[in-house]
C-alpha cells in the first residue's frame, strides 16, 4: 500500500445497530459496563461509512488539532465531527499515528434520520472498523485475522459502548461473566451459547411511536447510575437474567425467554425513569402497544414479546415462521400508535462487511 503524501487511500464498510436483550446501564473507567450484556445484531438498519485519508507534510502536534472531516448524507455535519474528534483523541495511545494523517468521513444511515432510532452503535462500530483497516492496509498493526474484529470492537467501544457488539453478526455478548469463558469489559464476543435454529434469525419490527431525538443522551444516563440506589441490585439482576436466558437458550424455553426481555426493558426504564425528570421516555402509545403485544401472545400463544431502547419506540421480536400473522397484527393493531404509521422491519443479521470497490 502506497503512503505517499498526498495521494488519497480508502475503505468502506457496512456496519448495523444492535438491540440489548439484556441491556448495558452503568459504567466505570473507560466505557467498562458494570454488567455483562447480550445483543442482536440488526441486518437492514445499518450506517455505511467510507474513510479516505491520506499522509500530511506535516503532522499535527495535539490530538485535539486533529485533521478530520465528517459528512453524514452528503453534507459536512460539524456536530458529529466534533464528537469524532473527541473519540479519535482518546485512541491515541492506540492509534498515534493518527496525528499524521489527513481523515475524511462519509456516511449515510439506510435507517431514516428522523425515527430517533439510535444511531450511534451502527455508526460508531463503521468508523472503528475503517479505522482498523486503514491501520491494516498501512502494515501498522498486523492482527490475525480474527483479532480484526476484537480490535475493532475494542475501539468501537470506547466511543459508544454498545457499538462494541455491533462487529459481530448473531447473538452477540459484552462484559465479563463466569457463564461466558471468552467474555471481557474491553470488547464483545459472538454468544458461544448454540441458540435454537429457530431463534437465530429472530425477527424484529422496530415501532416508531415518536421520532424526536431522545432527552437523556445515554452518557448522562449511564453517569446517573453512579448514585441510584437501585444500582447494586440492578447489576445482580442482570447476571441472574444472563444465566436465566443461557438456561432458556439450551432448553428452547420461550417463557423464560419472554420474561427475561420483557423485564430488562421495563427494568431500564424505572431506572431512567427514577434517576431524571427527563428519564420519563415511555409514552403513552408505547404502553399502548406494550399492553396489545401481551394480549395478542395471550390469544394466539405465538412467541412474540417487546424490548425497549431507551426511548419511547418499541421493538417487537417475533419468529420468522411467523412473520405473516405477526406482520398483519402489526398492519391491524399496531400501526396507529405509531408517529404517521412508521415502523422498521428488521431482523437478525450477519453483522458488519467491507464494500469492495
Ligand atoms: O452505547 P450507549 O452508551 O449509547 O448505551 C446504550 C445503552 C442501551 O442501548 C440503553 C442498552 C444497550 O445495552 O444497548
Amino acid at each position: 500500500m502506497t503512503d505517499k503524501i498526498n495521494s488519497w487511500n480508502e475503505t468502506t464498510w457496512v456496519s448495523p445497530s444492535n438491540i440489548a436483550l439484556i441491556k448495558y446501564w452503568g459504567k466505570h473507567g473507560e466505557q467498562l459496563p458494570n454488567n455483562p450484556s447480550l445483543s442482536l445484531t440488526l441486518k437492514n438498519s445499518v450506517t455505511k461509512t467510507q474513510l479516505r485519508y491520506r499522509k500530511l507534510e506535516k503532522p499535527v502536534s495535539d490530538s485535539e488539532d486533529l485533521k478530520v472531516a465528517y459528512w453524514f448524507d452528503g453534507k459536512r455535519n460539524e456536530a458529529f465531527e466534533r464528537k469524532v474528534i473527541i473519540y479519535l483523541g482518546r485512541l491515541h495511545t492506540e492509534m498515534p499515528y493518527l496525528q499524521n494523517y489527513e481523515l475524511e468521513f462519509r456516511s449515510a444511515n439506510t435507517f431514516p434520520h428522523s425515527t430517533g432510532i439510535a444511531s450511534s452503535a451502527s455508526s460508531m462500530s463503521a468508523i472503528a472498523l475503517c479505522l482498523v483497516d486503514m491501520e491494516q492496509q498501512l502494515g501498522l498493526r498486523k492482527p490475525p485475522t480474527q483479532d480484526v474484529f476484537r480490535r475493532a470492537s475494542f475501539l468501537a467501544r470506547l466511543g459508544s459502548g454498545s457499538a462494541c457488539r455491533s462487529v459481530y453478526g448473531g447473538w452477540v455478548t459484552w462484559g465479563e461473566d463466569g457463564l461466558l469463558p471468552e467474555s471481557s469489559d474491553r470488547y464483545a464476543s459472538p454468544l458461544e451459547q448454540t441458540v435454537p435454529e429457530q431463534w437465530q434469525n429472530l425477527r424484529d419490527a422496530i415501532l416508531i411511536v415518536n421520532s424526536d431525538r431522545k432527552k437523556v443522551s445515554s452518557s448522562a444516563g449511564h453517569g446517573l447510575m453512579s448514585n441510584h440506589p437501585f444500582a447494586e441490585g440492578r447489576y445482580r439482576q442482570a447476571r441472574k437474567h444472563l444465566n436465566c436466558m443461557m438456561l432458556a437458550l439450551q432448553n428452547s424455553d420461550e417463557k423464560t425467554f419472554i420474561e427475561v426481555v420483557e423485564n430488562e426493558a421495563l427494568t431500564l426504564h424505572s431506572l431512567l425513569m427514577t434517576s431524571s425528570e427527563d428519564g420519563l421516555l415511555l409514552q403513552p402509545d408505547s404502553i399502548n402497544i406494550i399492553n396489545a403485544v401481551r394480549a395478542f401472545r395471550e390469544k394466539t400463544g405465538l412467541m412474540v414479546c417487546f424490548t425497549l431502547d431507551a426511548g419511547p419506540n418499541v421493538h417487537l421480536l417475533y419468529l420468522e415462521e411467523d412473520k405473516e400473522t405477526v406482520q398483519q397484527f402489526i398492519q391491524e393493531e399496531l400501526l396507529s400508535f405509531c408517529e404517521n404509521n412508521q415502523w422498521i422491519d428488521d431482523q437478525v443479521g450477519e453483522g458488519p462487511y467491507k464494500v469492495e470497490n
